[in-house]
C-alpha cells in the first residue's frame, strides 16, 4: 500500500508544516508539531469549491426525536455503576491508571460477564500473549470463557479483525502498544496513541462496536498518557487507589452517557477484582482511642457517601517548611492554612505539614476543607477530636465556612456508622427536630458559620 504523505501538525492550533520543527510555524508554541497522516483530498485534487456545497441538513431540536441511549450491562455491578447503567453501542470509553492496578483484570472479568450473557466480545491485547492472557483467566476462575483473543499490535490488522469479525464489545489493551503503519513514529508516542484511537473511535461509531481503550498513566504524565484521549472518547474512567491497598476505586472524570465523578469500588482478591456494595466505611483506619491529627468526613463525589479519614502530621521544620499532600490538593492546602492563620490564630508558618486521605482515595470537593483544618489542627495542639466525631464543610478565604451539596444524605450515613458527633456547615443543620435541629438519627449535630467557631466546640469538647 502507497503511504499516504506524512504532515506534522500542530496539537494547539491545528496548522500545519511538511516536515517537523521545533516551533509552530502557525502559532508559534513549542514542542506541538506531531506526526500525521494527511487525508488524501477526494477525487484526486481538491475542488476549491468544495466548501460551498450544500452542507447536511439541518433540524430543529425540537423535531429531532429524543432516543434514550441503550445500555448492556457488564454484569459487573461497580463497573456498571460508573458507565452510567453499562456499555454503550459504538460508544468508547478510556480506562486508565498506574500499571498493575487492575485494568486488565476488570476488563476481561467484564468481558467474559458479557460473553456469558451472549455478547459477543473481542479482547485484543499487545502486551501479553495469548497464553498469559489465558493464564490470567484460569486465575481468575474463568476456565471456560469464550471471549475471543487477538494477540495483536498492529492497527490497520485489528480493525480488518473488528470488521470481520464484528464483536459488541472490543477492550483494546493498552492503547500504548499499538501502532498504525500509516505513520514512523514508534508505538506508544502521541502521534501513534492519537492515530490508533482516532481510527477505532471512528471504526467503533460505524460499526457499532463498543471499544475500551486501556491506557498506563505514563511517567511523563500528560504527555503520551490517556490525558491526550480525553476529549476523542465518551467515557473516561480512572483507576484509583494504591496498589499496596486491596482496595481499587474507578472514577468516571467524563460520561457522555451518565454522571461523572461516579465512584465504584472494587477489593483485589485471589479471583480477580469484587465489587464493594457497601464501602462506605473502607477509608477510616481503625483506631481504637481517637489519635491526634486525624479527622472524618463525609466526601459525596458521584452519588454515594463514603467515610473517609483525613490525617494530618504537622512537626517542627526547617527554614523553609514543606506542605506535602497525598489525596488532596497541595494548592489548596497551602490556601487553609493561611486561612486557619489570619482567621483562627492558628499558625503553622515554621512547621512541617503533611495531610493524606486514607486507602489512596482522591478528594476532590471543596467540602474536605473543615476536615483538613480541624485534623491539621489536632495535631499541632497534640489533642485528638473526640470519639465518633466526624466534619464537613467548604472554607473560604474570608473563613466562612459554606456549605457542602447534599448534606442530610452525609449525615445520614455517619449516623448509620454510628458516628456521634459532628460538626457542619450552618445550611446543612437539620431544621426543626429536637433540640433545634441539633439532634440527627443518633448524632449531635453543632451547625457552624465560621472556622473560629468550629475551632472552639473542638475546644469545648477537649
Ligand atoms: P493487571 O490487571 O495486569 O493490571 P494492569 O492491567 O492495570 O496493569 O494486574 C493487577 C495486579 O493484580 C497484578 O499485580 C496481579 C494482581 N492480581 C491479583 O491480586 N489477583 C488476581 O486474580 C489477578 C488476576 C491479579
Ligand atoms: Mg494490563
Amino acid at each position: 500500500m502507497a503511504k499516504d504523505k506524512t504532515v506534522y501538525s500542530c496539537t494547539e492550533c491545528g496548522g500545519t508544516s511538511a516536515r517537523w520543527l521545533g516551533k509552530c510555524p502557525s502559532c508559534g508554541a513549542w514542542n506541538t508539531l506531531i506526526e500525521t497522516v494527511a487525508e488524501a483530498p477526494a477525487g484526486g485534487v481538491r475542488n476549491r469549491f468544495a466548501s460551498l456545497a450544500p452542507a447536511s441538513e439541518v433540524a430543529a431540536l425540537a423535531d429531532i426525536e429524543a432516543s434514550e441511549v441503550e445500555r448492556t450491562p457488564t454484569g459487573i455491578g461497580e463497573l456498571d455503576r460508573v458507565l452510567g447503567g453499562g456499555i454503550v453501542e459504538g460508544g468508547v470509553v478510556l480506562i486508565g491508571g498506574d500499571p498493575g492496578i487492575g485494568k486488565s483484570t476488570l476488563l476481561l472479568q467484564a468481558l467474559d460477564g458479557l460473553q456469558r450473557a451472549g455478547v459477543p466480545t473481542l479482547y485484543v491485547t499487545g502486551e501479553e500473549s495469548g497464553a498469559q492472557v489465558a493464564l490470567r483467566s484460569r486465575r481468575l476462575g474463568l476456565e471456560r470463557s469464550q471471549v475471543k483473543v487477538l494477540a495483536e499490535i498492529q492497527l490497520e490488522k485489528i480493525q480488518a479483525t473488528i470488521a470481520a469479525q464484528q464483536p459488541a464489545v472490543a477492550v483494546i489493551d493498552s492503547i500504548q502498544t499499538m501502532y498504525s503503519d500509516q505513520l514512523t513514529s514508534a508505538p506508544g508516542s502521541v502521534a501513534q496513541v492519537r492515530e490508533c484511537a482516532a481510527h477505532l473511535t471512528r471504526a467503533a461509531k460505524a460499526g457499532g462496536t463498543a471499544t475500551i481503550l486501556v491506557g498506563h498513566v505514563t511517567k511523563e504524565g500528560a504527555l503520551a498518557g490517556p490525558r491526550v484521549l480525553e476529549h476523542m472518547v465518551d467515557t473516561v474512567l480512572y483507576f484509583e487507589g494504591d496498589t499496596h491497598s486491596a482496595f481499587r476505586l474507578v472514577r468516571a472524570i467524563k460520561n457522555r452517557f451518565g454522571a461523572v465523578n461516579e465512584i465504584g469500588v472494587f477489593a483485589m482478591t485471589e479471583k480477580g477484582l469484587k465489587g464493594v456494595a457497601n464501602p462506605s466505611a473502607i477509608f477510616l483506619s481503625q483506631h481504637s482511642e481517637p489519635v491526634p491529627g486525624s479527622c472524618v468526613l463525609v466526601t459525596l463525589e458521584g452519588t454515594r457517601p463514603m467515610l473517609v479519614e483525613i490525617q494530618a502530621l504537622v512537626d517542627t521544620g526547617g527554614p523553609s517548611p514543606r506542605r506535602l499532600s497525598v489525596g488532596l490538593d497541595r494548592d489548596r492546602l497551602a490556601m487553609l492554612l493561611a486561612v486557619l492563620h489570619r482567621h483562627a490564630g492558628v499558625a503553622c508558618m515554621d512547621q512541617d505539614v503533611f495531610v493524606n486521605a486514607v486507602g489512596g482515595v482522591r478528594i476532590s470537593e471543596p467540602a474536605a476543607d473543615l476536615a483538613v483544618m480541624l485534623a491539621i489542627t489536632s495535631s499541632l495542639r497534640g489533642r485528638a477530636l473526640p470519639k465518633g466525631f466526624l466534619a464537613f464543610g467548604e472554607v473560604g478565604l474570608a473563613g466562612e465556612v459554606r456549605p457542602a451539596p447534599r448534606g442530610q444524605e452525609r449525615l445520614r450515613e455517619a449516623a448509620k456508622l454510628g458516628f456521634s458527633m459532628a460538626i457542619v456547615p450552618k445550611a446543612n443543620a437539620p431544621k426543626g427536630g429536637k433540640a433545634g435541629g441539633r439532634e440527627f438519627e443518633g448524632l449531635t449535630i453543632h451547625p457552624v458559620e465560621r472556622i473560629e467557631d468550629a475551632l472552639e466546640v473542638v475546644r469545648g469538647h477537649a
